[in-house]
């Protein structure tokens, strides 16, 4: 929990708003976001970073929502996207195209065409095909694409190995033994320019050391090229940064970013961060309601109406996430396994946790705010959750839940 998710009158409250106000608005399951803790987590690294040239992109992919982008955009921020349906939706948002940067090994000739005509900043390219393609679609627009080549540093980032990204047998980037032929190849080509060095190692790092080892491996790459005449105008240093869903200590913004500054140091170019998790991870919630209170022969069930198509990570990953009761009760605690309403055994939300409950009553599953709402599905033709902002006592509804009729509006019988 923080400053910003705290208990008033044994209440849960997100910012000046109790969470039951919303649910008993809006409805359950519901994603919450505070508006000030996105804006605390974003200025935290602006001022960390402000000693040198930098740009924060936001990783789209974490949250999507057009009002978190918004949000970002406001303060000034950057974007990190995979798609072109998130280049779009930064657009919507109102983000700047050239400060975009585009990530992904699989980018398509459309979604190649779509960047270069809005004019992102940079192309984090992943291989050599790549490379060619892109040349290719910008030469048939007669446009200049700007590039990063993405190298894989083979540092271990260890965390979860499916998120861990910066491992030779990792499908991500180009092999550091071969990233300064393919620089002499991208420098060669007509309609590319090489800008800079792009590095992402994995996400959920609750210790900086790999961070300084890919930086000192991408550095060391920095100064090869150098001496083969490409000089680089910016280093991206990818995201990563880990939070505490539980007990994990990762370093404070503070920290991380000092440590990379001191890696830096001497050097000139601006650099560029891709954070995603730890800018809005503990900015939102998911609230659910309990439907039913079940004993089982061995163990207790708390049956929400939040289950893994709306947040997908504990059932992918075993992750851990807090929950609270959103009003705090006297009675005795009990343990439950806390399951949604999926027909598979690996729709559960939380194991073996002690609370105070009765059926009827909300919960709050903490630290949603990262790859919960942009994970989410409709599998077991389940709508997607509302999405809810807090603004000090403000309230808006920023993205409405979805109705059944959406869902399978574009499916057609047989003639
Ligand atoms: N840059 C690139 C190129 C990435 O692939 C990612 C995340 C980021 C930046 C942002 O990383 P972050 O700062 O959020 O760690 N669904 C998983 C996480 C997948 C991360 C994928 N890439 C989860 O729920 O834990």
């Amino acid at each position: 929990m923080n400053e910003y998710f705290h208990y008033s009158h044994n209440q849960l409250h997100v910012e000046q708003v109790a969470l039951d106000d919303i649910a008993q608005q809006f409805g359950t399951p519901c994603y919450v976001y505070s508006r000030a803790a996105l804006t605390d987590a974003y200025q935290q690294f602006a001022q960390a970073f402000k000693s040198r040239e930098h740009l924060i992109c936001f990783a789209v992919k974490a949250n999507s929502n057009l009002a978190i982008l918004n949000v970002f955009a406001r303060l000034g921020a950057g974007f990190d996207i995979v798609s072109g349906g998130e280049l779009q939706r930064v657009l919507a948002a109102g983000g700047a195209a050239q400060k975009i940067v585009f990530s992904g090994v699989g980018k398509s000739e459309a979604e190649m065409r779509l960047a270069l005509e809005v004019g992102i900043l940079c192309f984090n390219v992943e291989s050599e095909p790549e490379l060619a393609r892109l040349n290719a679609v910008a030469k048939s627009m007669g446009k200049i694409a700007p590039i990063s080549l993405r190298v894989n540093p083979n540092v271990d980032a260890k965390t979860h190995p499916y998120i861990s990204t910066g491992l030779k047998q990792n499908k991500f980037g180009v092999a550091y033994t071969e990233a300064l032929a393919l620089y002499q190849e991208a420098a060669a080509m007509s309609h590319l320019r090489v800008t800079g060095m792009d590095c992402h190692i994995g996400s959920q790092l609750t210790d900086s050391s790999p961070f300084i080892a890919a930086a000192e491996k991408v550095l060391a790459l920095v100064d090869q090229l150098a001496a083969h005449g490409i000089v680089l105008e910016h280093l991206d240093l990818g995201g990563g940064l880990g939070i505490r869903y539980d007990a994990e200590t990762p370093p404070s913004i503070a920290h991380y970013a000092e440590a990379l500054l001191g890696a830096l140091q001497g050097r000139t170019q601006k650099l560029i961060v891709e954070p995603g998790r730890v800018l809005v991870g503990n900015a939102g919630v998911l609230l659910t309601r309990i439907e039913y209170l079940k004993n089982g022969e061995e163990k207790n069930f708390a049956i929400v109406d939040a289950a893994m198509n709306d947040l997908m990570r504990p059932a992918l990953y075993d992750a851990y996430h807090a929950i609270l009761p959103v009003q705090k009760r006297d009675t005795p605690v009990h343990t439950f396994d806390v399951v949604g309403p999926i027909c598979e055994t690996g729709d559960f939300i939380g194991r073996a946790r002690a609370m105070a409950v009765e059926q009827g009553d909300r919960l709050a599953v903490m630290s949603a705010g990262a790859y919960g709402m942009s994970m989410s599905s409709n599998y077991n033709t389940r709508p997607r959750a509302a999405e809810i902002m807090v603004d000090g006592s403000a309230i808006f509804e920023v993205r409405a839940r979805e109705n059944v009729s959406q869902l399978f509006a574009a499916e057609k019988l047989l003639a």
